[in-house]
């Protein structure tokens, strides 16, 4: 595997891809590292429809608060590579921030809307700064396609907007969440709890199900649905619940109708001591009102 710091150098490499004479396609996966089975599922997305995979490990500055976990974001370099050689990455752009944002760049992508819901009502300037990086990477490396976690469903829905806006050339690809046996979602952030704190976590994908289950049965009243939602969440009042929200998975509007649409994101986000979790799920109701 290629290792890259120099988006120059990144850029030029990803051309002789494309331009060969083989004309290789390329896809993409965007990451911050601290590498777990989720990143990998994308990976393997990647190799299955595309010639050549890149990997980005970037801890993107930009995306975090003045009081958030930038300093603290696990960094775990030689094991990522590892696991990246094993999947059979080409290539992997691991830039430093100075490469990544000279001292004389200004520019910034915004999605102001969509970019101020969910996570981004919570996270001021969160969605700025993962559009800035992602705008970025996709104009250093022009990949065919770039593959993103419904994990983050929020991030999807605003790297949706950015990609029509700005007319990028790719296919954004949305992988489904991969889980703990818990249930739990996978994430680099899952390394901050406690043993204690982890079970107690377990109530996000928890409401989550209850959520599903409780519309299967036939339960549309959207108040009732965000009721069920939080009372699980909250009932062992060990979780600070940051937001449980029912909304429109393209525009992450709060639902405003008394009964569900045909598709709906339940979107929950909740502080588990000093650790910040997030999970979602899609319920879908077809046109029976099944
Ligand atoms: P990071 O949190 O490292 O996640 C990188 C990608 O992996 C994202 O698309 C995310 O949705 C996906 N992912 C994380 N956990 C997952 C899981 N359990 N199952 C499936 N996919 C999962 O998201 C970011 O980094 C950054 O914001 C980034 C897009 C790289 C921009 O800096």
């Amino acid at each position: 595997m290629q290792i890259i710091s120099s988006p120059s150098e990144m850029r030029a490499v990803c051309r002789a891809y494309q331009r060969g004479a083989t004309q290789q396609t390329i896809g993409l996966v965007p990451t911050m590292g601290a590498l777990h089975e989720g990143h990998l599922s994308l990976i393997r997305a990647s190799r299955q429809r595309c010639d050549r995979t890149v990997v980005s490990i970037f801890v993107n500055p930009l995306q975090f608060g003045p009081a958030e976990d930038l300093a603290q974001y696990p960094r775990t370099f030689q094991q990522d590579c590892a696991m990246l050689e094993q999947e059979g990455v080409d290539l992997l752009f691991a830039p430093s921030p100075e490469e990544m944002y000279p001292p004389t760049s200004e520019t910034i992508v915004d999605v102001p809307v969509t970019g101020a819901r969910l996570d981004g009502a919570s996270r001021p300037g969160h969605f700025r700064g993962v559009a800035t990086v992602v705008a970025k990477l996709f104009n250093i490396v022009q990949p065919d396609c770039a593959f993103f976690g419904e994990k983050d469903a929020a991030q999807v829905a605003v790297l949706r907007k950015m990609v029509r806006d700005l007319n990028f050339d790719l296919d954004l690809i949305v992988c489904p969440t991969v889980r703990e046996p818990s249930k739990l979602a996978m994430s680099s952030r899952n390394r901050y709890l406690s043993e204690g704190e982890r079970v107690e976590a377990e109530a996000l994908s928890r409401s989550l199900r209850l959520v599903a289950d409780v519309v299967r049965q036939g339960e549309h009243r959207t108040q009732v649905i965000r009721e069920t939602l939080r009372k699980e969440l909250t009932h062992s009042g060990r979780l600070k619940v940051d937001y449980a929200e029912l909304v429109d998975p393209y525009t992450l509007e709060t639902l405003k109708a008394d009964k569900l649409p045909a598709e709906t994101l339940v979107a929950v986000a909740a502080w588990i001591g000093t650790t910040r979790l997030i999970d979602n799920c899609t319920l879908r109701i077809d046109e029976a009102g099944e």
